[in-house]
């Protein structure tokens, strides 16, 4: 029986059962003789400066090594030289212990070292901190007027700023036959993946480091601690093998590496810093953003103006934005479009990407705004979307590469039962709850970022594939493992693949749902490579029976180069090796994307999800009964890992429409609900009937494997349609996430 392709199969997370049983170590796990444990100090103010620190009744703890604070932090390379960060924005990157400057509440000011965690973390409540404060600002809505339009760096080749106006907005909207103005406001979020942040970093004794990062790119960590700390990369390894989650909260060098690293350096031992829950809170988050709409239609729903504007949030020292404002038109056509996108800069840590970064909050906006058009227009809300439906991308006038989202629509609705909604608001019930069906589109880019991979057949004739790349718990390494093994005809169990490892061949940070194309490409790079050496010792072999043949000739199947029209006729990848006087035969291999012709295409993958909710009428109480997602995403490489990250990111959306929020206090500039307990997200008891459909697309402009990309498209529709869903049951349109009971009351 001929080995059949692993792409497509359904195949189990190969390192599922080690993630489970805790077999999984994950970056705060390992364990070496001598190990010290820093704890980190945060600032408990907002603004101002740090006047002085005494050290004393820590410092006369037995057991507490050392504690480190701007006044004795050891000079370093970065304070004059370069920065390298993979998703750095724009401005002047935070620097850890720089001086005593306080610029964000919970701001590290300080490292405690001791023998033990728990003697770390006691030492830091002993210290003595004066501060002088300073006034400050962290209220997003109060300060709209400070907005200005961000400046333009290297992280917007991936955020490209807001497409250019189109005809006569503000004439267009004027004369529309319906017309809805909105605002909505999206508060802040905070990752919380389960892992924590941790650094474990070896002092090697040659002066060589080797870190245990949580982290979402090995090769970022290795490059910002070589920058900063003025060491050679080759002295510098950064292992990454697990993560237990982290949606884009390690995207960039967090602080607990740059401080176990500035220990293990000072100290010349090794150093572990674990950030606690209530510290996941001080770096990083999705930020708050106010959006604006203003959509007009002609009298058969078609849209003739569309504006979007969005002002979100970003610190003192970098412009982090987002791509909010850019969907609306690549979803729907419109002559006359203007889109805004601006940023007030307030006293907190950098924004950071968050699963579905400015997709997700745009989506809120646009698609609620699709939704009450519907009611203006009495059109149902489906046909309108369909009505206005893009062909192509209207705010560039590009083709897609592919869309298929119309068969998402008509395949969603169709399993949800969609038409067996009645269009009134309050019409359906169910017992005592209100029943609402809403419905939304979901659009997130396919990008694909260059990469290199490994691949080596080995004495068994087996594969080996490695590549920098991190899983981060999306199924990379499984889809890996399915892609290599399709490339030389072998079962996915005689593939073995190495990841995480800043030693291995180069990889951008995991992210962006770019990484299945990215690492999926460098791995089909390797594995034409190889298939060539493989044939080229194969016809070398004594009395070849290739001899006479061209690669086309012949077929990679079943661990063996075989005769395609005859395949008894066949050698064996073990007898190629042999015949190698049994050395592994290996190649490494780079793959760009094919920029050029990509110019010339927008890549998007789509969605269409349809939500159930039900809610109490007394009590205000919302839940989502069912929903339905969607997905036109090219092709699927596997579709229980993709199934999963979809369904993943429709639980998170039942979270961000009805459960997280960061609380602020604004008069403190603090975050009030630091911890799992305050900071709400799903139980299982929120989660009922879930499903998904990949909508069959093919796509051979993407790039060579076809592939889009799941990892954030299943958080970008959703919210708003169960905000959709709400309206529909009550007659209230909440936009504000999350939507709380009592604003239904
Ligand atoms: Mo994602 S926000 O690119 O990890």
């Amino acid at each position: 029986m001929s080995t059949r392709p692993a792409i497509g199969q359904p195949i189990s997370r190969l390192e599922g059962h080690m993630k489970v049983t805790g077999a999984a170590k994950y970056a705060g796990e390992y364990n070496v003789p001598g190990l010290l444990y820093g704890y980190v100090i945060n600032s408990t103010i907002t603004k101002g400066k740090i006047i002085s620190f005494n050290t004393e009744a820590a410092k006369a703890l037995p057991g507490v090594i050392e504690i480190f604070t701007h006044e004795n932090r050891p000079s370093l390379a970065w304070f004059d030289l370069s920065y390298a960060d993979m998703d750095a924005p724009p401005g002047s990157p935070f620097r850890p212990l720089y001086n005593a400057e306080v610029s964000s509440n919970g701001q590290p000011i300080g490292l405690v070292v001791a023998e033990t965690f728990e003697l770390a973390r006691y030492a830091a409540t002993l210290m003595e901190i004066q501060y002088e404060e300073e006034s400050f600002r962290v209220d997003l809505k109060e300060n709209l007027a400070e907005a200005h339009t961000p400046s333009i760096g290297m992280a917007t080749m991936l955020k490209p700023p807001p497409p250019k106006p189109k005809g006569d907005f503000e004439e267009a909207f004027a004369n529309s036959y319906a017309q809805v103005s909105a605002e909505y406001f999206h508060g802040t979020e905070h990752h919380n993946p389960m892992e924590l942040f941790a650094t474990t970093t070896i002092y090697e004794g040659d002066g060589k480091l080797t870190i245990y990062d949580k982290t979402q790119g090995t090769i970022n960590s290795q490059l910002y601690v070589g920058n900063i700390f003025g060491l050679h990369f080759k002295d510098v390894r950064v292992i990454s093998p697990y993560v237990g989650g982290a949606f884009g909260s390690g995207l960039r060098p967090q602080y607990q590496l740059f401080l176990s690293v500035m220990a293990a350096l000072e100290l010349k031992r090794p150093v572990r810093v674990t950030l606690d829950r209530s510290q996941m809170f001080t770096f990083g988050h999705r930020p708050q953003t106010v959006q604006y709409t203003r959509f007009g239609t002609d009298e058969y729903g078609k849209i003739i103006a569309m504006n979007h504007k969005a002002i979100g949030e970003t610190s003192k020292n970098e412009d982090y934005t987002e791509n909010v404002v850019n969907w609306a038109n690549m979803l729907y056509a419109s002559k006359n479009t203007l889109m805004q996108y601006e940023l007030v800069d307030l006293d907190v840590f950098s924004p950071l990407d968050m699963r579905a970064p400015g997709g997700s909050t745009g989506s809120h906006a646009i698609e609620s705004t699709m939704d009450e058009l519907s009611y203006k227009l009495k059109i149902d809300p489906m046909q309108l979307r369909l009505i206005n439906y893009s062909e192509k991308d209207d705010s560039l006038g590009r083709p897609y590469s592919s869309k298929e989202l119309r068969q998402c629509y008509l395949q969603g609705a169709e399993r949800f039962g969609w038409a067996e909604r009645n269009p009134e608001p309050r019409s359906m019930r169910r017992g005592n709850k209100l029943i609402g069906y809403g419905m939304a589109t979901g659009i997130w880019e396919a990008n694909h970022l260059p990469a290199r991979a490994e691949a080596i057949i080995d004495s068994e004739g087996k594969l080996q594939v490695s590549s920098a790349v991190t899983d981060i718990g999306t199924g990379m390494m499984t889809i890996m493992a399915q892609i290599a093994a399709d490339e030389l005809g072998l079962p996915v169990e005689d593939v073995a693949i190495s990841y995480g490892d800043s030693k291995m061949p180069f990889a951008p940070i995991q992210g962006g749902s770019f990484t299945t194309s990215t690492i999926g490409s460098a791995i089909k790079a390797a594995g034409k490579a190889l298939r060539k050496k493989l044939f080229k010792k194969a016809k070398d072999m004594d009395s070849s029976i290739f001899s006479s043949m061209d690669i086309e000739d012949v077929a990679f199947r079943d661990g063996k180069i075989s005769v395609k029209d005859s395949p008894a006729l066949s050698v064996s990848f073990k007898e190629i090796v042999a015949a190698n006087k049994g050395k592994a035969i290996k190649t490494i291999n780079f793959s760009v994307p094919k920029f050029f012709k990509l110019k010339k295409y927008s890549r998007a993958a789509h969605s269409a999800v349809f939500v159930e909710v039900e809610v109490d009428e007394q009590l205000g109480v919302i839940n989502v009964t069912r929903a339905v997602t969607a997905v036109a995403a090219g092709r699927i490489i596997n579709p229980k890992t993709a199934r999963s990250q979809i369904l993943g990111g429709m639980v998170w959306s039942v979270s961000k429409a009805l459960r997280e929020e960061t609380i602020t206090d604004y008069r403190l500039g603090k975050y009030m609900n630091q911890n799992l307990g305050e900071y709400h997200i799903p139980v299982h008891a929120d989660i009922h009937d879930m499903d998904v459909i990949f909508v069959e697309e093919k796509d051979e402009n993407v790039n060579e494997l076809g592939t889009k990309g799941v990892g954030e498209i299943g958080l970008v529709g959703m919210p708003p349609a169960i905000a959709n869903a709400v309206y529909h049951a009550t007659g209230k349109r909440i936009n504000q996430f999350p939507i709380h009971f009592d604003s239904l009351l």
